[in-house]
């Protein structure tokens, strides 16, 4: 039972080696620490007291991957590696395409050329960008994307379906709501380069007072107190989730499956509400501003997750407020 984890030692790609290993699966780790750290290997091993394989690697290297699945047996993959800032997604398209969708294929024609099936692709709802109606189901027509980035999730999707149904495969597209937290060990969690995009890094770099404010980018959005709304999904019940859909993939007696599901807690929550939310499960004040829109910003974005509740027998565990908790303790060890 060896699983392939593409960017295993990343942000979600760390939290779910540790849910395989903790349920039985063996993991071998290809990453090339371009947006990760190598201190995460022995923290997954202190977590789980046990060692995954790693190498570390760009999967544009097709030989070195050869060289994984020949010493491997491998029966699955959850694929994260990729590139993901959607500001430098704008600013670096080539790149943007090529890894992301290069390294996808070239493990695909490694699953192609071995007859291996179960692939979990890392997806996410900015597929759907601004839905019609909320909450999000599986069926929200795509919308054309707002960035590189999300366009590499729309095409990778449009790859790996037609790669499932030309080969007999089983691939399983998971689309992420908006993940956040740490580990409760605080041993593993976000580590952004630079300054975060992303709001709860943010957040939590302000308590630790290493950004001076928050910049809140809007408050005249059509929502109750004018912030955007996101569905802030923790990270430990989302890495769950892929186990659910492996199992599932595994288990699944047709050749060929196509399994899609949105990953969310089906609640939506404003900038202002994490930031209060924050503020009440650390008891740390966070100063922040209101500034301009942020370009590309949608209004509001939360799941229907009914679809892998049924099928996967997964929801979401965790309040916002304890993922909050657990990003904090991160915080203060990576510090
Ligand atoms: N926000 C701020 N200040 C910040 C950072 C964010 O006010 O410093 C706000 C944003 O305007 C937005 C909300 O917080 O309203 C959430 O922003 P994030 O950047 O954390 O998350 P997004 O929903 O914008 O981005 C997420 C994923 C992307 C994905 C995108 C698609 O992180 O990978 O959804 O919508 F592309």
């Amino acid at each position: 039972m060896q699983i392939l984890v593409t960017g295993g030692l990343g942000y979600i790609g760390s939290h779910t080696v540790v849910e395989l290993l903790n349920n039985g699966f063996e993991v071998v780790i290809v990453d090339d620490l371009s947006n990760s750290e190598k201190f995460i290997l022995n923290n997954i091993e202190e977590i789980t007291g046990k060692k995954p394989a790693f190498y570390p690697f760009d999967l544009k290297r097709k030989e070195l991957l050869s060289q994984v699945f020949e010493a491997h047996n491998i029966l699955g993959c959850v694929n994260f590696a990729a590139f993901k800032a959607v500001g430098e997604s704008q600013e670096k398209p080539l790149e943007y395409y090529e890894n992301n969708l290069f390294s996808l294929i070239n493990v695909l024609q490694e699953f192609k050329a071995r007859n291996i099936s179960n692939f979990i692709f890392s997806s996410s709802c900015t597929v759907y960008g601004q839905a019609d109606k909320m909450p999000i189901d599986e069926n929200a027509p795509l919308k054309t994307p707002e960035s590189v980035y999300a366009k590499t999730k729309q095409m990778s999707e449009e790859i790996l379906k037609d790669f499932a149904l030309a080969n007999r495969k089983k691939i399983s597209l998971l689309r992420y709501f908006n993940p956040i937290g740490a580990h409760p060990s605080g041993k593993i969690g976000e580590l952004p380069i630079g300054v975060p995009n992303n709001l709860v890094p943010y957040v939590t770099q302000t308590a630790a007072g290493i950004r001076e404010k928050l910049k809140i980018w809007g408050n005249d959005y059509p929502t109750p107190d004018g912030t955007p709304i996101r569905d802030y999904i923790y990270v430990v019940d989302l890495a769950k989730a892929h186990v659910a859909a492996l199992k599932k993939l595994i288990s699944e007696k047709s050749e060929t499956a196509i399994d899609i599901y949105n990953l969310g807690t089906g609640k939506g929550s404003s900038v202002l509400e994490v930031v209060r939310a924050f503020e009440t499960a650390t008891g740390v004040k966070i100063p922040y501003e209101i500034c301009d829109r942020r370009a590309g910003d949608i209004t509001m974005a939360y799941a229907n997750a009914d679809k892998a509740e049924k099928e996967l027998g997964w929801k979401s565990e965790t309040t916002l407020e304890e993922a909050l908790k657990t990003t904090w303790k991160w915080q203060k060890y990576i510090k």
